[in-house]
């Protein structure tokens, strides 16, 4: 990973912009997932490293744009670039990674520079989608998924198809693996929204359904809930919840087993990852990382 920060790094430099060179300093790197992954399929190319960079750099981008769209005062439990320089100064430095790692993307060959662009292009659309989605109670899993794949699956799933074609492997079936991978990785996200503590998320509990997001434990509960609970449900979304009214969620959330239900189709999710690559046994154990994560 430390070449990975090294490009990174190289990369900023490169940019020339001392006021960028600070605000990202600043910046909380987070897992560096994407990264990871890049490296474990293609450990032995020399282009690995500058492919990981990249992705996190329109990673890095898209979380910027995301705080501003969701006014979010926390990242990863610390300030948000919008919070303490204000929104014009994300959505700028946003624009400027995302347009470096652009700048780079297309010195790798057509294939892998269509993969990744392709997918920042699917997961706009996915933020879109999820924007319009707060705006009312949305019941449907359906819809609920096609967003998730967007907005968070395609970029890992670009990542792992990128790294695979760098290393000339399967590409398919890494394609599918990253999919999978990132889908169940959301998923537990949700119900961490729920189940932790704002200490644990860096970020406030419950946010979620406050924000507007339907996530998943809250498809499955409206689907188990009478008419009138599906009334108070619906009544209580996009708005700051009270002790009593987070209290009644999660509740009846363990009443219908919502959260298993979640955690059951993020379980299903990873096995089908693991099956797609399961002669690699590291892949298998991030997997297992992952999952391990929400108990
Ligand atoms: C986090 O979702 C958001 C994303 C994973 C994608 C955001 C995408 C864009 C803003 C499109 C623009 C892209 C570029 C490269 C400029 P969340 O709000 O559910 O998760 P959170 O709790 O981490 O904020
Ligand atoms: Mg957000």
């Amino acid at each position: 990973m430390q070449r990975v920060e090294s490009e990174i790094a190289r990369l900023i430099q490169e940019i020339d912009y001392d006021e960028v060179t600070h605000l990202f300093t600043m910046l909380s790197g987070g897992k560096r997932l994407r990264a990871k992954l890049i490296l474990k399929i293609a450990p032995d190319d020399e282009k690995a490293p500058l492919l990981a960079a990249i992705v996190e750099l329109i990673h890095a981008a898209s979380l910027l744009h995301d705080d501003v769209i969701d006014e979010a005062l926390l990242r990863r439990g610390v300030a948000s670039v919008n919070a303490t320089e204000g929104s014009k100064v994300a959505v700028m430095l946003g624009d400027i990674l995302y347009s470096k790692a652009f700048t780079e993307l297309v010195g790798f060959n057509k294939e892998i520079a269509q993969t990744i662009a392709a997918s920042v292009t699917a997961l706009s659309k996915g933020e879109m989608q999820d924007v319009k989605m707060a705006e009312k109670f949305n019941s449907d899993e359906k819809v609920y998924l096609d967003m998730l794949y967007l907005k968070t699956a395609t970029l890992i799933e670009a990542a792992a198809k990128a790294s695979a074609l760098l290393a000339s492997k399967d590409a398919q079936k890494y394609a599918i693996y990253g999919r999978n991978l990132g889908l169940s990785f959301q998923i537990i996200d949700d119900i961490l929204d729920i189940t932790s503590d704002e200490a644990t998320l860096g970020k406030p509990a419950m946010n979620d359904f406050v924000e507007g997001k339907c996530t998943l434990p809250y498809i499955y509960l409206h689907e188990a809930l009478d008419a009138q609970g599906q009334k108070r449900l619906e009544a209580l979304h996009a708005k700051p919840l009270e002790e009593e009214d987070s209290k009644w969620i999660k509740e009846k959330m363990q009443e219908h087993k919502s959260i298993e239900r979640s955690f059951e189709l993020a379980k299903e999710l990873s096995n089908e990852a693991m099956q797609a690559v399961k002669d690699d046994t590291e892949l298998v154990e991030i997997l297992q990382i992952m999952i391990k994560r929400s108990y």
